[in-house]
């Protein structure tokens, strides 16, 4: 898991003007909220006071949890901006000067897509990398489900690989392959991957044979006027393929004919190590009318459903750092590529040093990802969570493990 990249916190309609909302993201607790202007802020949960959570349950009742844009700390009512700065103190008088260590860490917010994200580290806004642009959201001809938040029990490097893995579906998915029966023409196609023209990442496409889409009448096919395919522009072959940006954000690009397209976006909160919310987003330039987005909701679930199965078991939890410790094939380039970003981050020592972290998080120490204002400022009362320098550095304590 790294640091210095954006993450959904929570969806947007999920962030309510009265209370704070807690969310666990690379293994810390966050709390968000809104502020007097209705805007998005995203903090450090942990109160510098004595620790409370300053999203955790409230025993006062009706009592508010959010005053004049502060979130107040459910123990002994200290006052948090959206900026991290404690604003009040009640023990000392309200209004009383409050003393600059009491600050938590503030992390950037943008709201887009329905979804409030958080940028995740301290990375200066000029060397930042930036939110990923979904080209079609709000072009005419496009059309986006609401987001669907999936909650699964793995690590979210292995989701990641999952969604850029060609090999998997004829075996995995029964709607998008022949469950292993051609065994005598089938082999995946070959591709290659190339840089992302947003930069921070890598995409792919390919062709592969998937069954007949489904038509007008049949159980998996939304209704209405115009279906999934019909008979003349129906092809056996699929072009798709997808890649990722920064570790955490995969597109998936799926043609279903020339002019039928879907755009999918997972945008993934690595939880901890063993748990992932995916928000994912469903553009499609096709079947626009909104009486079918629950058919294509209902869809999207099963075929998340036939990953998860899978997934759920996948053995280790992380993926292996070492190529002896797997046996990869041409299919699985594109994990190699996702791969070998990774690596990139590691180098920039944006990795957190997990070992090191679920020995101490929690008992001796609280850590708290850095913000921006760690760079222009000092004298933070949590500890930054431990990191790995680079990738030399991470094997060394892998192999060590
Ligand atoms: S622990 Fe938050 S106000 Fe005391
Ligand atoms: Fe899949």
């Amino acid at each position: 898991m790294y640091i210095n990249f954006w993450y959904p916190i929570i969806k947007s309609d999920e962030l309510g003007h009265d209370m704070p909302e807690k969310a666990m993201v690379l293994g810390v607790n966050l709390v968000a909220f809104r502020d007097e202007n209705g805007e998005a802020r995203v903090l450090s949960d942990t109160c510098t006071h004595r620790g409370a959570s300053l999203g955790g349950p409230w025993s006062m009742g009706s009592a508010p949890r959010i005053v004049d844009g502060c979130v107040v700390c459910p123990y002994h009512g200290w006052e948090f901006g959206g900026d991290g700065e404690c604003k009040n103190i009640p023990s000392i008088g309200y209004g009383t000067k409050t003393p600059p260590r009491a600050k938590v860490d503030s992390y950037p917010v943008q709201e887009k897509y329905g979804i409030v994200f958080a940028f995740l580290g301290d990375e200066p806004e000029e060397s930042r990398s930036p939110l990923l642009e979904v080209e079609e959201y709000g072009q005419e001809g496009w059309t986006a489900n609401d987001i669907l938040v999936l909650d699964v029990p793995y690590y979210y490097e292995r989701s990641i690989e999952n969604g850029l893995d060609p090999a998997h579906n004829e075996f995995v998915h029964p709607t998008h392959g022949h469950q292993g029966v051609n065994r005598d023409t089938y082999k995946t196609s070959e591709y290659e991957t190339e840089d992302h023209n947003q930069g921070w990442g890598f995409w792919f496409m390919h062709e592969f044979d998937s069954p007949p889409l489904p038509q007008k009448g049949d159980e998996t096919a939304p209704d209405g006027d115009t279906p999934w395919g019909d008979a003349k522009t129906q092809r056996s072959k699929i072009f798709a393929g997808g890649g990722t940006y920064g570790p955490n954000i995969m597109p998936t690009y799926i043609n279903l004919t020339e002019d039928k397209m879907f755009r999918q976006y997972f945008f993934e909160q690595p939880v901890d190590e063993h748990r992932t919310k995916i928000f994912f987003l469903n553009m499609r330039n096709f079947i626009l009318d909104p009486k079918n987005n629950q058919a294509i909701h209902a869809r999207n679930a099963v075929i998340a459903g036939q990953d998860i199965v899978i997934l759920t078991d996948l053995n280790p939890t992380r993926t292996p750092l070492s190529p002896t410790k797997e046996v990869l094939m041409p299919a699985d380039k594109a994990i190699v590529a996702y791969r070998d970003w990774l690596e990139k981050f590691d180098d920039m020592g944006w990795r957190i040093d997990m070992d090191e972290f679920n020995r101490t998080n929690g008992v001796g120490a609280a850590y708290a990802i850095p913000c921006p204002g760690r760079r222009t400022s000092g004298n933070w009362v949590l500890d930054e969570i431990p990191r790995v320098k680079n990738r030399t550095e991470r094997k060394k304590i892998e192999d060590a493990a």
